[in-house]
């Protein structure tokens, strides 16, 4: 039997129809944006994604942080990178070389802009290197120059300058036809025979004889305590003794204070780490070399971004020149280091900030309570 309908039924019976139809509606919308995610969040999200995928990115590969000043580079290079607005992954090799390769292709493997390596092995790398080259990545060799691989930015100190302080620093405290020690860093730092040269001709200039020279493999400075303990004759010999840097001086000291010999030679070191400034102020130790870590360290993220925008790169903070790897040209940055001896330590260390004037002379009470 057919429903007879009124009109206000009529009406009543069209508006929950239309009812229906708009619930189906929204029931199908709703289900659509579940499936292509198309939420104002989501596709927000995901731009934002993409937004960050576009972030240059850098991979950048340390030696190790045992010694005090790697620290400091690295925090100075990520915090400029980020302010630049590219993203850093750090990776540290732990002295292992292997490890710094497996780095290397990782960071390829991620698709990279930019691969900053502190080298652990000049002569080892130059095959990864040129994988990443071949991939479109940008390879900047940080504080070492990497032998024959063509990278594509060196950026140090001056280190033949550093060794021709350490020499300097020598002769002015009346070293003159003499007999020194070399404790060096390992032959595998490209650094080293650059120190080593600077400070030879000093020496050579001064007719002061060296008597020795000892290479720390991995810049081990445990192995500078086995050197000194083996040479105490030499030692003994000897007026002063080039430590490749100063955690090689802070065993070479040790050693001497158990001969109550500290103080007794002349000792010089590079990298102003706190302890030898320490020694400086204290009289174990002649002088060390400042080098400025936040300019290097600034001045390698800004080259970074700039390489990976593909922008010209400008001498941020030194003297933009190129340098051979063996076989290339390469484009380098050469940073000016700093001599620091007592006379000048408050000038150039705590004036600068690099360390405080309560730590450097936490065993010299009289100097501090000046203020
Ligand atoms: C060398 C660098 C030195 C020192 C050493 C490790 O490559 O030239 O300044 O940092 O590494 O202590």
């Amino acid at each position: 039997m057919k429903t007879k309908y009124t009109k206000a039924g009529k009406i009543a019976h069209f508006s929950t129809f239309i009812k229906r139809i708009l619930c189906v509606f929204v029931v199908l919308i709703m289900l659509a944006c579940s499936i292509c995610g198309c939420t104002g969040e989501e596709s927000g999200g995901s731009t934002q994604k993409k937004k960050e995928d576009k972030k240059i990115q850098i991979g950048m590969t340390f030696d190790s942080f045992v010694i005090e000043r790697w620290q400091r580079d690295r925090d100075v290079f990520v915090s400029m990178a980020k302010e630049l607005g590219a993203e850093v992954n750090i990776q540290n090799a732990n002295g292992d070389i292997s490890e710094q390769k497996k780095q290397i292709e990782y960071f390829i493997k991620k698709g990279m802009d930019v691969i900053v390596i502190v080298s652990i092995d000049s002569m080892a790398l130059k095959a990864n290197i040129q994988k990443a080259k071949d991939a479109g990545i940008k390879v900047i060799a940080y504080d070492r120059l990497i032998s024959d691989s063509n990278v594509d930015f060196y950026i140090s100190f001056d280190n033949e300058k550093v060794g021709e302080m350490m020499g300097q620093a020598l002769v002015d405290n009346g070293l003159e036809n003499g007999k020194v020690i070399m404790v060096c860093g390992p032959h595998s730092d490209n650094n080293v025979p650059m120190v080593g040269k600077g400070f030879k001709d000093v020496m050579k200039e001064h007719g002061n004889e060296i008597i020795d020279t000892f290479y720390a493999d991995g810049w081990k400075a445990e192995l500078a305590s086995d050197y000194m303990d083996k040479n105490m004759s030499s030692v003994i010999d000897c007026d002063a003794i080039m430590c490749g840097n100063d955690d090689i001086a802070s065993r070479v000291v040790t050693a001497l204070s158990e001969k109550r010999l500290a103080g007794k030679k002349l000792v010089v070191g590079q990298d102003a780490d706190l302890e030898a400034c320490q020694r400086i102020v204290e009289g174990t130790q002649l002088m060390t070399v400042y080098k400025p870590i936040e300019k290097l360290a600034q001045a390698a993220a800004e080259i970074a971004v700039k390489m990976a925008k593909g922008e010209e790169i400008t001498a941020a903070g030194g003297r933009t020149s190129t340098i051979s790897d063996g076989t290339y040209e390469i484009p380098c940055l050469k940073i000016e280091p700093v001599s620091v001896t007592a006379e000048n330590m408050d000038e150039v260390i705590i004036k600068s900030g690099f360390h405080l004037k309560e730590d450097v002379y936490l065993n010299v009470h009289d100097k501090t309570e000046e203020d």
